[in-house]
């Protein structure tokens, strides 16, 4: 049976329960900005209970003046909005040959929200950052043991000083126009556009300002591109950046379509530049065609894309998109296998099948 907890929406894909693991359905990234309860989840910990009336955010570390914030002095912060979306680096693994560790994602670990709240710059420039600060550490309630582990843990990532600093990344307490649910970071979260879900910390409770590199374990050990037999010691290569992506969200997989027109529709993003173009094939990658891309009104959200298909004859065809960004990355047919299955960005294909109507 699924069952997800809060004001999720039953129509998640449930990977995992405890801890909750849940993805939108791809039919439903056909929109801008994705529901609330649709958002995909993916926590590493179970939720931690948070009482925005007994919390705090604490600022501490390399600074010139540490301090501490209650949620009502938060809001009392210069307000950010932002439209961005959040991927998880493992989102689109499922597909991955040989199979890969980790949760099988298919193509739903991705979704688009409106965000407000205040810049993460805004506080480090009301701490004072000392000349020795070199990176800025989120640190998250939650709470647990991570599989083959021995230790509890928190949840924390921390962010090199230029990404801490852009104005850009937000310490977020709204989604689409109401307060974070439980699930998504309630009372305060991260949202650190253009890379991986990961460092979008949820359940903020302090802000670490540090004169070293974080070794955490889900930074150094967990979402690092790892190779196997590669393991010689030295250390791993982090996850950051979101690599260039489209998915086709209409028509789906193994859909019946009639002999016609018919209007090919999907998203497409990328975190190192904005997305250039987006091509389809219907011929399986003989022949590509420029699909008509929507400005987005945001450089951190996806952009729509819409492609006219002249199906004349009946037949079985796969159709692919392919984006390509402003500093000419694109998608590989295939992308490169690493431990954890991350940052997979091949090529998306849908088959379907055309007939004649009736
Ligand atoms: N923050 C905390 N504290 N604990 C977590 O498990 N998961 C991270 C990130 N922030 C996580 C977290 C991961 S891996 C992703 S992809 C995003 O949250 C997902 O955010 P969402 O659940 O709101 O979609």
């Amino acid at each position: 049976m699924r069952q997800v907890i809060g004001s999720q929406s039953p129509s998640l894909n449930v990977l995992s329960q405890e801890p909750l693991v849940a993805g939108t359905p791809m039919s439903l990234l056909d929109g801008q900005v994705v529901p609330t309860n649709l958002f995909f989840i993916r926590n590493h910990f179970p939720v931690p209970a948070m009482d925005a009336d007994q919390w705090s955010l604490k600022v501490t570390g390399k600074v010139r003046d540490e301090f501490s914030l209650t949620y009502a002095e938060l809001k009392e912060m210069p307000r950010t909005e932002l439209e961005a979306l959040l991927e998880c680096a493992g989102n689109s693994r499922a597909a991955i040959q040989p199979p890969i560790e980790g949760l099988l994602w298919d193509h739903s670990g991705v979704s688009s929200a409106n965000w407000a709240g205040v810049s993460l710059r805004t506080l480090l420039d009301r701490a004072g950052l000392l000349p020795s600060a070199q990176e800025v550490l989120l640190i998250g309630a939650d709470r647990g043991t991570e599989a083959g582990e021995s230790a509890e843990m928190c949840f924390a990532m921390s962010l090199p000083m230029d990404k801490a600093l852009d104005p850009s990344t937000l310490l977020a307490y709204e989604m689409n126009g109401v307060p974070l649910l439980p699930e998504h970071g309630h009372p305060l979260r991260a949202v650190v556009p253009g890379w991986y879900g990961m460092t979008s910390v949820k359940w903020l409770v302090e802000i670490q300002v540090l004169d070293r590199p974080f070794q955490g374990f889900h930074q150094s050990e967990y979402y690092v591109y790892r190779d196997l037999g590669a393991d010689d010691g030295s250390p791993a290569e982090r996850v950051t950046s979101i690599k260039v992506k489209s998915l086709i969200t209409w028509p789906g997989r193994g859909q019946m379509l009639e002999v016609g027109t018919h209007r090919l529709r999907g998203v497409a993003w990328s975190g190192a530049a904005p997305v250039a173009k987006v091509e389809i094939s219907t011929d399986d990658g003989w022949e590509w065609n420029a699909a008509t891309l929507q400005e987005s009104g945001s450089r951190h959200a996806w952009q729509q894309w819409e492609y006219v298909w002249e199906a004349t004859e009946p037949g079985r065809y796969l159709i692919r998109a392919r984006a390509t960004d402003e500093m000419n990355n694109s998608q590989p047919v295939s992308a490169p296998w690493n431990f954890r299955g991350f940052a997979s960005n091949s090529i998306h294909a849908v088959p379907v099948v055309v007939k004649r109507p009736h």
